[in-house]
């Protein structure tokens, strides 16, 4: 039975959600500042069958009852449909515009995370029911998929890796055509501090989504996507790295998603499943997690360009990364499950660069020019030149220093992929977003949030201090 709850968010008014067991389904649609979300699935499907049946605007409007205006906002993305419109267009219009029984449906774990967003976009986008597995927090604050709740085809159910009962329930419940496991503690130096949670999540969490397949008899027609790592490489043993390139994990980290990555293939070998890891290189956006060194850079670079932090600590500058969009990316994930066969693909740009020059070209596209003067832990990147907006002040100052805090007990600096494999059999382009314009929609991004954050940056405990005093890594 469904027992209805009502759901507060902080940044949206009130939601009206129903909880069912483990399943929460966002049944009513969001409301911000006043106006429904716009639609573009039901906005598609309503005009398909207008045009199919020759009915005009005015027709549609007079067949509900409202003015013909109502329907031109509607069609414009003014705002959306709300669930009772629908309910209304489906009656007079005696068929329904919004059937998703005969949609793929797609499950994916990590659905708040990076990737996990921009995945649910994509798959949404090419006519999917998407179904994401959220886990209980004291806090409600899912920001990455807050635009999503709402829409008819996302739904969010409670799971967690770490617990094989709901696998199995939701699996069972979703049945879903594909997952995506990109559920992991996915932070390498946490792994450091928490390597048994790392494990039970990165190593035994990929095994419980495996056996909950098995489990809901769905080994043959559910295919599965494993989130694998270029940490794999770890120590590397040559350069760039491919599919035939030997691992070497170097952190608890690392050896955890080892242990999914075999395990993957240990079950389409013994029980001929389609599963799949996709061996990806590091992925960044402005979605990016604030403590990895990319979204740290360039949150630390908007937040001095604007006056609201002195200095930006990082750990080993000379760290090599071949770093990509993860927009990009999650195409790759579903060209993956799309292959006739299902096989492991290295996933990159091609392209390194080090945690240096990442530094050097978010500053400079926040105002701010930098020389890197020392060496080691006595490196520092002193301000040189300002544009724009920024304070002449900072010329001469040191905004860079280095932190031992940030330094990893073992650390993986030299990764270089190559995508040859996933050119040539799923015709993925690894150069759609290049490393500068990567680096120049993150700062923008951040620039933005921090003008934005004002005040409220000031009052709520601040990130970027925690960061900057290493309190958090
Ligand atoms: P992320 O932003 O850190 O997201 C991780 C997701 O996993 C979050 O949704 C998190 O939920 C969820 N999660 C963690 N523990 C869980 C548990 N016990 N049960 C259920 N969900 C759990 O990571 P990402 O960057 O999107 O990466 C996605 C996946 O790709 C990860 O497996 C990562 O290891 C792998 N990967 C990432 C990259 C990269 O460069 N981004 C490269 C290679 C591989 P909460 O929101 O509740 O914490
Ligand atoms: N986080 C962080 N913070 N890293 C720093 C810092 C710092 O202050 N200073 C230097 N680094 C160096 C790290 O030592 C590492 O060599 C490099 O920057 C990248 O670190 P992260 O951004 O934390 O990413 P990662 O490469 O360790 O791991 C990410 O990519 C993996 C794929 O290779 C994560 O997304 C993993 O989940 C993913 O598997």
């Amino acid at each position: 039975m469904f027992d209805t709850k009502t759901v507060k968010s902080r940044k949206y008014l009130t939601l009206s959600c129903q909880v069912s067991n483990n399943c929460c389904t966002f049944a009513h649609r969001k409301i911000i500042k006043g106006k429904s979300m716009k639609d573009d699935t039901i906005i598609k499907s309503l005009k398909t069958i207008m045009n199919r049946r020759g009915i005009t605007q005015r027709e549609l409007a007079n067949m509900i009852g409202k003015d013909e205006t109502v329907i031109s906002r509607w069609f414009a993305g003014k705002v959306g449909i709300s669930s009772s419109s629908i309910t209304l267009l489906e009656s007079a219009l005696g068929e329904k515009i919004y059937d998703d029984s005969n949609l793929k449906r797609a499950l994916i774990t990590g659905v708040t995370g990076q990737d996990g967003s921009y995945l649910s976009e994509f798959l949404i986008e090419k006519g999917y029911d998407v179904h994401g597995i959220i886990r209980r927090s004291s806090v409600d604050y899912r920001e990455r998929i807050a635009h999503l709740e709402g829409h008819p085809n996302f739904h969010l159910h409670y799971g967690d890796l770490g617990d094989s009962m709901s696998l199995v329930k939701v699996i069972g419940a979703v049945r879903p055509d594909e997952i995506y496991n990109l559920a992991a503690q996915s932070h390498v130096q946490v792994s450091f501090d928490s390597p048994e949670f790392t494990a039970d999540v990165d190593a035994t969490g990929v095994l419980r989504v495996l056996e909950a397949v098995r489990a809901c008899g769905m080994e043959k027609t559910c295919r599965i996507y494993q989130a694998s790592t270029s940490e794999l490489y770890g120590k590397v043993e040559e350069v760039p790295q491919n599919e035939n390139t030997p691992f070497h994990p170097y952190s608890p980290y690392a050896v955890a998603k080892l242990y999914g990555f075999w395990i993957v293939k240990e079950y389409r070998e013994a029980y001929n499943m389609f599963c799949c890891s996709g061996i990806l290189f590091n992925h960044e956006s402005e979605r990016r997690g604030e403590t990895f060194v990319t979204r740290k850079i360039t949150l630390a670079a908007a937040r001095i360009a604007q006056g609201m932090q002195d200095c930006l600590y990082l750990g080993n500058m000379s760290s090599l990364r071949d770093w990509g969009y993860a927009k990009d990316y999650v195409e790759c994930m579903w060209l993956i499950l799309q292959n006739c066969k299902p096989e492991d693909f290295v996933i990159a740009t091609g392209v390194q660069h080090s945690v240096r020059e990442f530094a050097y070209y978010a500053f400079k596209h926040a105002g701010i020019e930098l020389e890197f003067r020392g060496e080691g832990l006595r490196e520092v990147g002193v301000c040189v030149k300002v544009r724009g907006n920024v304070s002449k002040t900072l010329v001469g100052k040191e905004l860079i220093r280095v932190s031992e805090d940030f330094y990893r007990p073992t650390d993986v600096v030299n990764l270089w992929g190559d995508p040859t494999k996933a050119k040539a059999k799923l015709g993925w382009n690894p150069n759609k977003t290049s490393f500068e314009d990567l680096v120049k929609i993150m700062v923008e991004s951040d620039m933005a949030k921090v003008a934005g954050e004002g005040v409220a940056a000031k009052v709520r405990t601040n990130l970027a201090e925690y960061l900057e005093k290493g309190i958090v890594k």
